[in-house]
């Protein structure tokens, strides 16, 4: 077991916020570079269909800036096997994508999309790009991401993260630590994200097959108020276990 969670920043909402302008700021190229120098272990992505945030223009600019690891998370089809052919992120993580979802709105069902999806990943394993697959905490999504031969799996913990009751988000932890440890069984490098924030992310730390989180709107969040770097730092302080 590692002492310390790593720390994924996704910077996908500033640039929502300069697209609300069309404009040229806040840049998510200067809030990943910020976000590295207060200790993020990792920059991760989203270029949507829609580019209704990141573009192109920032995925090649931090591709060139990115000190640590760059993490593209893109949906599986033709023009995304192009864009990571093209970008050759460190890593990229295949998550299902609906153009009127507000955000991503669970895992990818890769036991419906098998023969899709055993075609991007040969396609991008071409690129010499890692993968993952963004599933939901379901043993059979699991098993199946395994046999698709990928080495990492990040786990949804929406369902988690939007629970209102204590019980009931004692529940879905419960199911994302033993997805968890069905999955490091399988072979399988653990990842997770999805809703987490500075308080709900404390029982996911605590999880020991979890190697890292992708966090984004809770630290951009942040960020507006209190600066990019002390966001960064004061998630990484509760990374530790
Ligand atoms: N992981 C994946 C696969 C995602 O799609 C997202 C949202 O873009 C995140 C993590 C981060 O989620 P949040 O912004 O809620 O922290």
């Amino acid at each position: 077991m590692v002492d310390a969670v790593r720390l994924g920043v996704n910077v996908d909402h500033v640039a929502t916020l300069r697209e609300a302008r069309k404009g040229s700021d806040p840049d998510p190229v200067v809030a990943a570079a910020l976000a590295e120098l207060a200790g993020a272990d990792g920059i991760t992505v989203h270029l949507r269909g829609d580019r209704r945030h990141i573009q192109e223009r920032d995925l090649d600019l931090l591709r060139r800036t990115v000190h640590t690891r760059l993490n593209l998370e893109c949906a599986a089809n033709p023009a995304m096997v192009k864009i990571v052919s093209t970008f050759k992120p460190d890593h990229a993580t295949l998550v299902p994508e609906r153009r009127e979802e507000v955000t991503t709105e669970g895992g990818l069902d890769v036991l419906l999309n098998l023969s899709l999806l055993k075609k991007t990943v040969a396609e991008m394993r071409d690129a010499n790009v890692e993968l993952s697959i963004f599933a939901d905490p379901d043993y059979d999504q699991i098993k199946a991401t395994a046999k698709l031969g990928v080495r990492m799996v990040e786990i949804n913990t929406a369902k988690y993260a939007e629970a209102r009751r204590p019980e009931q988000a004692a529940v879905e932890a419960d199911k994302v630590a033993q997805v968890a440890r069905a999955a490091a069984k399988l072979g399988l490098r653990v990842l997770a994200g999805h809703g987490l924030d500075y308080r709900n992310v404390v029982r996911i730390v605590q999880i020991p097959e979890i190697e890292e989180l992708n966090i984004g709107h809770a630290i951009v969040a942040r960020a507006c108020l209190v600066g990019m770097e002390r966001a960064v730092r004061e998630m990484k302080d509760l990374l530790h276990r």
